[in-house]
């Protein structure tokens, strides 16, 4: 394929993606009384870098990022404007909790005529993201993921049918059909928004996702995705399984000696920002283990070899 045809290619296919982090966190009362839930940290970092590197790692440079009006601009105070990420971030309220799928009615003009990915700010993966590359590549329709896991009553639940269709789709089933929960990662057209407008609110008072998912099912065009067991997708919804995660990445870090979802690093790797650009970053951060890390990661040699962030 000539350039010129690549490109068009890539235009055709391109997706935004928004990063909602929004929600009062009341479950893990009193730790989010003044700092949101996606500030907490995961270990060594704030929870809303794991699901941001989610997204760059995607080749995605364009998001936007949403949350409450407390939230936002201790949001914005932290990530800034992505530019020493190499990426360009904006951020729009979300004045009330009405669903995640008001996200992209919300974001409607920052979307424009492309697709877009939406993540969600309290949602971690570790492992191979090859998933999410493909399902960014789909031109047509939109695709979600399922894992599984032992408590899927928490969250939305896709049930296959023996020849691996979707029978069903649920949101917080008291008596789920199947073990597969959907994660907070998904992927739409260029219809999302037009979809969106034709949704109406739940008994809750929401725009369910899971109604934008069934509106898509409904029109032929939904792919279920399962993940394989080998990847991870951490909950952080209660304290425990906050803990529990912060412990997970601790291990693979200590044992590699290697950072998960180090946005800089990320944004290095993936030739977002070139390494003066990254050193001058650095040399405004203050003295600390997250600094010299980023200098070691700077002065690697760029052509030496690299595991996949
Ligand atoms: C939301 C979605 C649910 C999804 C979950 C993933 O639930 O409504 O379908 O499975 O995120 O994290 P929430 O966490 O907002 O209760």
């Amino acid at each position: 394929m000539g350039e010129a045809a690549c490109g068009l290619e890539r235009e055709r296919m391109k997706k935004k993606a928004i990063l909602l982090a929004g929600g009062a966190g009341t479950r893990l009362h009193p730790l989010t009384k003044i700092v949101c839930k996606q500030l907490l940290p995961v270990y060594d970092k704030p929870m809303i870098c794991y699901p941001l590197a989610t997204l760059m790692l995607g080749g995605l440079r364009e998001i936007l990022v949403i949350s409450t009006p407390k939230d936002l601009p201790m949001l914005r105070d932290f990530l800034g404007d992505g530019s020493h990420l190499g990426i360009r971030l904006e951020y729009a309220e979300q004045a009330e909790p009405k669903g995640i799928a008001q996200a992209f009615l919300i974001g409607a003009d920052f979307i424009g005529n492309d697709g877009a990915a939406l993540i969600l700010g309290d949602n971690i993966f570790y492992g191979k993201l090859d998933f999410f590359r493909e399902a960014l590549a789909i031109e047509r329709g939109a695709c979600i993921f399922g894992y599984q896991v032992r408590d899927p009553e928490r969250y939305g639940v896709v049930e296959f049918s023996p020849e691996g269709k979707v029978v069903s789709l649920e949101e917080k089933p008291i008596r789920p059909k199947s073990p597969y929960a959907v994660p907070g990662l998904y992927v739409y057209d260029e219809q999302v928004v037009e979809n969106c407008r034709t949704l109406r609110p739940s008994a809750r008072g929401e725009l369910e996702i899971t109604d934008l998912n069934l509106l898509y099912l409904r029109q032929g065009s939904l792919q279920v995705r399962l993940l394989s067991r080998g990847m991870a997708w951490l909950d952080t919804g209660t304290q425990t399984s906050l803990l529990e995660a912060a412990n997970y990445i601790a291990t693979i870090e200590h044992r590699q000696g290697l950072k998960v979802a180090c946005l800089e690093e990320v944004a290095l790797r993936m030739d977002f920002i070139e390494q003066h650009q990254m050193q001058r970053w650095i040399d405004r951060l203050p003295k600390s283990e997250y600094r010299s890390y980023l200098q070691l990661v700077c002065e690697e040699d760029p052509g030496s070899v690299h595991p996949e962030p």
